[in-house]
């Protein structure tokens, strides 16, 4: 893959070390084009741009992505974008059971996206969780 692209919000920090860490194993794997954007950063035309993405986002509300950008931001991606295309999806959460995960992975499949893992890391991600993190990164190059 030569394109790759992280997105991701965080409130309090812990998704933001995962996407870094996402970011780095795909690069060491040998992405040559990495953009580790926030969501704000970013707008949802990136995916039809990118071959693979690593989108992330904690459990927020009750089970659900991060509502005033995140929830936009997946809402706006469309199947043409995502057919057949390699996405990673990670984030943080806390008391919850992984539902917003699953929900939101299942969500990517309906429209055709290749679900590489999924990567729930209940609150800041220990070092071997960032290594996990690393690893899906390294998915993203498709060696
Ligand atoms: C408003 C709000 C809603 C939350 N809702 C959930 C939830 O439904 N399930 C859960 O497991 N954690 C929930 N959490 C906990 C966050 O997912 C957790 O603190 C996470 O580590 C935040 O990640 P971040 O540092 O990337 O913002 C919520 C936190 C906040 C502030």
């Amino acid at each position: 893959m030569n394109r790759v692209a992280v997105v991701y919000w965080s409130g309090t920090g812990n998704t933001e070390s995962m996407a870094k860490a996402v970011a780095e194993g795909a690069q060491k794997a040998g992405v040559p084009e990495v953009a580790l954007l926030t969501v704000g950063e970013a707008v949802p035309g990136i995916v039809g741009t990118v071959d693979a993405v690593a989108l992330g986002c904690p459990a927020m509300g009750a089970e659900v992505l991060e509502e005033s950008e995140m929830e936009p931001f997946v809402a706006a991606l469309t199947a043409d974008s995502l057919q057949g295309k390699p996405v990673l999806l990670f984030g943080s959460y806390d008391w919850g059971d992984g539902t917003w995960m699953r929900e939101w992975g299942e969500r990517m499949k309906g429209l055709g996206a290749k679900v590489l893992a999924e990567l729930p890391v209940k609150l800041d991600p220990k070092e071997e969780d960032l290594a996990r993190c690393r690893e899906a990164g390294a998915l993203l190059a498709g060696n």
